[in-house]
């Protein structure tokens, strides 16, 4: 299994009906394929991390890649691991600034 951690920049005047949409898409796709982790926005950038089977988040990151609802994507992390840092979450939506969570989870 492996987590990703990335970053990006949310198009401008997202809104929070559209945040709450991405996350329960999210959920539902994640579930799927047993992945899990944490979305976080500021406001004006995304911050994320994703756990699961390689080939899986191969492919939602080409999907994420290529959502117009955020832009230059960067991935900032990769690990390999055995233990998920987000257990039961199929994507935990955090609020504001809190990336500090996701940061600690890199190093779970
Ligand atoms: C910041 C951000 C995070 C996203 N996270 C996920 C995610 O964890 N899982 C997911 O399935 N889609 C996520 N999406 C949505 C995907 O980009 C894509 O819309 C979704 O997988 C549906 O793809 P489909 O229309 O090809 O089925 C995210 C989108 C954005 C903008």
């Amino acid at each position: 299994m492996i987590r990703i951690f990335y970053v990006s920049t949310a198009m401008p005047n997202l809104t929070e009906t559209e945040i709450t949409q991405i996350v329960a898409t999210a959920k539902q796709h994640n579930a799927k394929f047993e992945i899990t982790g944490a979305l976080a926005y500021n406001g004006v950038n995304f911050a994320q991390v994703l756990e699961g089977d390689e080939i899986h988040l191969e492919q939602l990151m080409d999907n994420i890649k290529n959502d117009e609802r955020h832009s230059g994507v960067i991935e900032v992390a990769r690990t390999s691991t055995e233990k998920r840092a987000f257990e039961g979450w199929h994507m935990k939506h955090i609020e504001g600034l809190k990336f500090d969570e996701l940061v600690h989870a890199m190093s779970a």
